[in-house]
């Protein structure tokens, strides 16, 4: 259905996502898989003209309202910018009537807009070739740019267009807004504030319009609109055949949340600015804005660019449109925001953030622009305020991170009710919010990681050591003495895998929460021994002297599963004794979850099939402490039962698969995972794309394929290019310095950016490089 072998005007290949064909029914597809986006805001990609089934979302990060009691904080969807409301003769504009050609819909990854363009016939002998033009602007992150062509091939015909800010949206009916003033200024200038009902999130919406006919500025006299929830304008002018109107829209959006802001914060003044710089917008124009925006897009290409040679051009483009999404959902401005799980392209799990962005999408930062990485993180340490308020409420001590989470404060977010049960008709209960607990060492874990890559000690002062002291506390305070086995143990629990819930030891967590602690105790000791001050502000602030007894008496006693007689490592206490049965008709299906069309999840939890990567995970993080033969037992005992139906499991497995030198088998969970998004399955992505999966496919690439790791603190490249590529090459960040990673069948060369030496471990073997070195790309093991 998408086609990928567009190229840009310029004739670059594996740029451009495109749609070929309108058709209604891929409709909410392609408005995520194209939304478009600058981590400020996200607005997901519905067409100009409405159609039924369209969801029109444009959402601005952090800025997360709870509708009532009943429902949990979510995203608001702000008012509707894109919608036009186009007449041609009087008549209603519709792909769905008429004529359609040469009809196509891309996203310019490159350039960060969304064209289409097509030629329509309207059955009674007028033709018009339209072009619709959008971007949202990484320059100014506060602006939209739309832009609106028409040529009148058969005519002459009276074109009416009315188009505004349309405030009568909701989240799937809950109206997360008090309506609130509405304005237009000199005729041009529109403006429309909503507060949000609960969080008293101010927004200030604005927009004007230009229009030209055969290039020439045109004074149309509007028709104004203000109604409840909308302000609009109205022109209408007649066009002889030939002519071409320009019909330009220039948006712009403030909240009170937005950090420029500040504790001086007021409506009026914020108005203000946001008048202001909707002038200015209007005064550049869209292409004055879009040369700024492109100009950005340029850098993020320059600092992330990529290069794939493979005998599939698709592969350069996925890798691509990963790298898209994740600047275009990633709140780089702000470390009160985190990412969430549908990025911003739609209202799919709220706009609220998992252990997604610490395990599958952090790296990408980590290793690209460690600026970000470092954000991220903070966000999580204003996150330990509703840490800490969970884990009291819990009855623990120390910090439980919130298994979903919204703005820093707000701690446990995850809703309690989820999709009907099949068996009672009810709807199914959530478990996660309240144990999927292993989110809080997943966050330890990354600190950890972040800090052993970067080097970045005053982060570790102002928030790291915290997250990792406090996270251990918890744990500590977690662990149940089993007085028959003489261990402790972690019962009641749901594990990566989400099909099975209420489990014991999940080894997943046992293990992770086991590496928590003595971490924090790896930490205790340097601080006790190098840096008195800093020691003595944790003992004094979380009390770390006594936390460490308690460490110091439970870490070994922790129960860590072990690898049965068949090297099998039991993914809980029970799923090893549960009954195995036929999933062929449950994997890879056009939905995900094909499996409670037959089940509800209390039989899915009494049968040997998990949701996703579980123990694989525990391979991939803590890949030290197990043998190659257990991995790849496991592998294969597992992977039968896995179903993948959640878009974090392929990449991890294609990862695994890589580390085995299983090239092929790491080539297909590639592409799977590419498929994710832009797959032929029409549903996919109905919700939004898939953040973690998207950060799953640069780690398929640069962690799997060219099998960079941090491992004890070293920089490893261990890379196996599948057969289909002759190169890869990608920057990499290493202790503050920029490498230049240039991979072929035959080679490795690195050239070190930033200059100074660095030591890293290229095929097992200790390696310095100063300027640049090349090695041999073959195994020294
Ligand atoms: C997965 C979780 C994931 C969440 C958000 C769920 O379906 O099971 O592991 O964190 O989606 O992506």
């Amino acid at each position: 259905m998408l086609n990928y072998n567009k190229t840009l005007p310029d004739g670059a290949p594996g740029w451009v996502v495109s749609e070929d064909q309108f058709s209604s029914l891929a409709l909410a597809k392609c408005e995520a898989v194209m939304s478009l986006g600058n981590g400020y805001m996200g607005l997901r990609s519905a067409t100009e003209e409405s159609y039924v089934g369209e969801k029109r979302n444009l959402f601005v990060n952090g800025t997360f309202n709870r509708f009532d009691e009943l429902e949990v904080s979510e995203l608001p969807n702000a008012a509707d910018l894109t919608k036009l409301d186009i007449r041609i003769d009087g008549k209603r504009f519709t792909l769905e009537q008429g004529e359609v050609k040469a009809y196509s819909r891309s996203l310019n990854l490159r350039d960060a807009e969304l064209v289409r363009t097509f030629i329509w016939n309207n059955g009674e002998g007028k033709e018009l070739e339209f072009t619709f033009r959008r971007f949202v602007s990484l320059d100014s992150l506060h602006v939209i740019g739309l832009k609106m062509e028409v040529k009148v091939l058969r005519g002459p015909v009276n074109l009416s267009v009315s188009s505004g800010i349309d405030a009568q949206v909701s989240n799937s009916g809950s109206q997360h807004f008090h309506e609130g003033e509405k304005r237009i200024y000199d005729k041009t200038y529109l403006e429309l504030i909503q507060t949000t009902t609960e969080s008293k999130v101010d927004f200030a919406i604005g927009a004007s319009h230009r229009l030209k006919v055969d290039g020439q500025l045109v004074e149309v006299a509007p028709a104004m609109e203000i109604d409840r929830r909308i302000v609009a304008v109205g022109y209408s002018l007649r066009l002889e055949e030939g002519q071409s109107l320009t019909f330009e829209k220039v948006a712009t959006v403030y909240t009170s949340r937005d950090k420029e802001f500040g504790d001086n914060y007021s409506l009026p003044a914020m108005r203000e600015v946001a008048l202001a710089a909707l002038k200015t917008a209007q005064e550049s124009g869209y292409d004055a804005l879009f040369s700024s925006h492109t100009a950005a897009w340029a850098k993020v290409w320059e600092n992330y660019g990529i290069t794939i040679e493979s005998s599939n051009p698709f592969d350069l483009l996925g890798v691509r449109f990963a790298h898209y999404h994740l600047v275009v959902m990633t709140p780089a401005h702000d470390n009160r925001m985190g990412i969430g799980a549908k990025g911003l392209s739609g209202e799919g799990y709220k706009g609220h953030s998992f252990w997604d962005t610490e395990i599958f999408i952090l790296p990408f930062y980590i290793y690209s622009n460690p600026e970000i990485a470092r954000s991220l993180l903070e966000y999580r340490y204003l996150g330990l305020e509703g840490a800490r308020n969970k884990a009291k409420e819990n009855g623990f001590a120390g910090a439980m991170y919130p298994w979903e989470a919204a703005w820093p404060s707000d701690g446990e977010v995850t809703p309690v009710w989820g999709a009907v049960d099949i068996v009672t008709g009810e709807q199914t209960k959530i478990w996660s919010g309240f144990i999927e607990q292993h989110i809080t060492s997943d966050i330890a874990y990354a600190v950890w990681h972040y800090f052993r890559s970067t080097g970045d000690t005053d982060f570790m002062e102002k928030y790291g050591y915290e997250i990792i002291f406090d996270t251990a506390i918890f744990w500590a305070s977690r662990l149940e003495w089993n007085e028959a086995l003489g261990r402790y143990e972690i019962n009641e629990v749901v594990g990566p895998d989400e099909y099975k819930e209420h489990v014991d030891n999940n080894a997943f967590t046992n293990y992770m929460a086991h590496f928590n602690i003595e971490l924090a105790m790896d930490y205790y000791q340097e601080l006790e021994a190098q840096s008195p001050e800093l020691f003595a502000r944790y003992d004094e602030l979380l009390n770390l002297k006594e936390a460490h007894k308690v460490w110091e008496s439970k870490l070994n006693l922790i129960y860590l599963p072990q690898p049965n007689e068949d090297l099998i490592i039991p993914q809980d206490d029970t799923y090893l004794q549960k009954e195995i049965i036929d999933l062929t008709p449950y994997k890879d299906q056009e939905k995900v979850g094909s499996i409670f069309n037959d089940y509800n999840l209390d039989q899915v939890g009494n049968l040997q099939v998990s949701k996703q990567a579980d123990i694989m995970m525990l391979f991939f993080l803590l890949e030290n402490k197990f043998s190659p033969e257990v991995k790849r037992a496991n592998y294969q005992y597992y992977e039968e039962k896995t179903l993948h139906d959640s878009s974090l499991s392929l990449s991890t497995h294609s990862i695994l698969a890589s580390d085995f030198g299983d090239k092929e088998l790491a080539y297909r969970l590639f592409h799977r995972a590419t498929e994710i998004d832009l797959g032929p399955k029409v549903h996919s992505s109905d919700a939004g794309i898939h953040s973690a999966s998207l950060g799953g496919i640069w780690e398929c690439a640069v962690m799997g394929f060219a099998g960079v790791r941090m491992l004890d603190g070293k920089l490893h490249l261990a890379p196996k290019l599948p057969e289909h590529w002759d190169r890869l090459s990608f920057p990499l960040y290493w202790q503050g310095k920029r490498l230049e990673v240039n991979i072929t069948p035959q080679e490795i060369s690195i050239t070190n950016v930033t200059g100074g030496s660095i030591q890293l471990i290229v095929h097992g073997k200790q390696q310095e490089v100063h300027e640049s070195a090349t090695f041999a790309n073959t195994s020294t093991l």
